[in-house]
């Protein structure tokens, strides 16, 4: 059925259909019993896919990538659609454009995307805003993904951060800091232990004089080499980082069906779906065995099937996102994925190392 539809979805261009169907899940707000309907076909209640990370439970692992839902308009509905929870950005302090148009665009050969957008979205307050109409009763897990904005020079961005951090701090369930956006000049410098030392401090710092502890995970990048991902776990062990999301997308353009010319015609931007998937899961096992599985793991980056999610909880993984997956597969691919996590003893707890 959706192979269908994903053939007019894909003949319009991919942000104008992204746009449409963000604003088709809205309108459903309006229609009565449409979220029930989309419930009752989309979702699944299971006690045994319950799962309890970052000291939040979570009523299943698998979650909607940052970068979807940027601007917090839909939650409600992704709910409907059976996420365990959904991770709203990046945002960052004030309202940006992002790149130039076109910035996103199709690898069908690849089951891939390539997006250069830039980080746009409407800015801390106005999501806040959104939030607030769109998330009745907190019934989902939201996860708050923070940026700088892109006028920001790197030795300002801590302030940036630890802007968003303390806006939006009563308004979602955990944090995560995302200085691995390959399409932002200069972001993924972030990286680099002494600025992102900073930022640590300053939004660990905001934290203490909240009555509430919530969780602040790290967003890396699978460009990162050994030693660069070494030097950030042990950042993340001294600073008391709670966990990591692992991966953004990567710059790289390895081994793609894709025509050469094709993807040098579309030019810079991160790259995601089925070439990342083999890079996510080694990082994420990489990750869970360096950390001797203590510190809890979001895997990310090419879970294009349930095989893979079933791969990625294996290694070492508490939670999954998924978002090229979603679109390739449309919106009965996390259902998908949960029969087969429901079948699979494996996704519970991985064994440590
Ligand atoms: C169009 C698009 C926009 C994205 N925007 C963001 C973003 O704003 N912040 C972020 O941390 N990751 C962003 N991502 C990265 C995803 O969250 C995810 O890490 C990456 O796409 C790998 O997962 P996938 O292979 O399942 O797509 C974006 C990805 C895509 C395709």
């Amino acid at each position: 059925m959706y192979a269908h539809l994903r053939k007019i979805i894909f003949w319009i261009g991919p942000e104008t259909s992204h746009l449409l169907i963000i604003k088709l899940l809205k309108c459903l707000r309006y229609i009565p019993f449409a979220k029930g309907i989309l419930r009752l076909s989309f979702s699944i209640h299971d006690k045994n896919l319950e799962r309890e990370v970052l000291g939040i439970k979570f009523k299943n692992p698998v979650g909607l990538a940052a970068g979807f839902d940027k601007n917090a308009e839909i939650v409600g509905e992704l709910n409907c659609l059976g996420f365990g929870f959904v991770e709203i950005g990046s945002i960052t302090p004030l309202p940006q454009p992002g790149n130039p148009k076109p910035r996103v665009f199709r690898l069908p050969a690849d089951k891939a995307l390539v997006n250069r957008m830039g980080i746009n979205n409407v800015g801390a307050k106005a999501v806040i805003k959104n939030l607030h109409r769109c998330r009745a009763k907190k019934q989902i897990v939201v996860g708050g993904n923070l940026s700088k904005n892109a006028t920001t020079f790197n030795v300002h961005a801590p302030a940036d951060y630890e802007r968003c951090f303390a806006l939006l701090y009563n308004e979602v369930d955990y944090f995560v800091i995302n200085v691995s956006c390959p399409n932002v000049t200069n972001l993924t410098q972030l990286q680099d232990r002494d600025i992102l030392s900073q930022i640590i401090d300053r939004i660990i710092n905001v934290r203490h004089y909240r009555d509430e502890y919530k969780p602040i995970l790290l967003k890396i990048s699978p460009d990162l080499n050994t030693a660069q991902l070494d030097d950030i776990l042990n950042l993340v062990r001294e600073k008391g980082i709670d966990g990591i999301v692992a991966v953004n997308t990567t710059v790289t353009r390895e081994a793609l069906h894709t025509p050469a010319g094709k993807v040098e015609s579309i030019g810079k931007g991160g790259l995601s779906g089925a070439p990342l998937t083999a890079k996510a899961v080694e990082w994420v096992r990489y990750i869970h065995t360096k950390t001797q599985g203590q510190v809890p793991i979001i895997g990310v980056g090419g879970i294009m099937t349930p095989d893979d999610a079933v791969n990625m909880l294996a290694a070492g993984a508490s939670l999954i996102q998924v978002y090229t997956g979603f679109i390739y597969n449309g919106p009965g691919f996390v259902k998908k994925i949960l029969k087969r996590l429901k079948q699979e003893a494996l996704w519970t707890q991985p064994s440590l190392p």
